[in-house]
């Protein structure tokens, strides 16, 4: 069974789709951490990830970055992630990869942008996972400030809707809902409810029409 799980910043997918795969014995994959490693291998090397074929170049050395990196969850590496996301290039040299471990052996649960729409449009579940972006801002301002992160609210909500916007206006898979995606507001939900809710989804689709 392949489940991919889309949806806008900080709306809860990461959490929800790690619950998912344990439920259910999936492998897991977060593919927002490839174009955060893309990101963050140019901001370490002191280039700008808005240069096309400085970002091919860094999609190609994805794997010197270390998965354990803390800096991968750095607001700014986010940002950097959002920027090579839209090069046309970098999404290329990101499929295959994600495509292979859609495919493994005993099935996967991906979440990112694009999962339900291009890398597995074929998924036997999708999920896409939104929260009004006050409430996904209030979250991320959490998870930040919980790190020790000095930030604001308000700057939290900024770059919220920058990203969005960036993400869903970009011409090279951008963040819409799939056709036939299943919408899940969790605005109003907390992390058990969310999963109680996905499982629903998942179960009923699982056992056919
Ligand atoms: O955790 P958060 O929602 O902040 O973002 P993420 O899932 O780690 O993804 C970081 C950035 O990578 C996003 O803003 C997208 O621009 C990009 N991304 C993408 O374009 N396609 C994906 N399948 C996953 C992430």
């Amino acid at each position: 069974m392949i489940i991919a799980v889309d949806g806008p910043v900080a709306a809860g997918k990461g959490t929800l789709a790690r619950r998912i795969a344990k439920k259910y014995s999936l492998k897991y994959l977060d593919t927002g951490a490839l174009y955060r490693a893309v990101g963050l291998k140019l901001l370490k090397s002191g280039q700008d990830p808005t240069d096309p074929v400085a970002a091919v170049a860094a999609a190609r050395q994805v794997g010197d970055i270390s998965p354990d990196d803390p800096a991968l969850r750095d607001e700014k590496t986010g940002e950097a992630a959002s920027i090579v996301a839209a090069n046309e290039g970098v999404r290329a040299k990101l499929l295959q990869y994600q495509r292979d471990f859609a495919k493994r052996a005993g099935g996967a649960v991906l979440d990112g942008r694009d999962i339900g729409t291009v890398v597995c449009p074929d998924a036997d579940v999708k999920l896409f996972v939104t929260a009004s972006a006050e409430v996904r801002a209030r979250r991320r301002f959490d998870e930040l400030t919980g790190k020790g992160t000095a930030t604001t609210y308000e700057a939290v909500l900024e770059d919220l809707r920058l990203r969005d916007a960036r993400d869903s206006s970009r011409g090279a898979a951008p963040l819409k809902k799939a056709l036939d995606a299943h919408l899940l507001d969790t605005s109003k939900l907390d992390i058990e409810a969310a999963l109680d809710a996905a499982c629903r989804i998942i179960d009923a689709a699982h056992k056919g029409p």
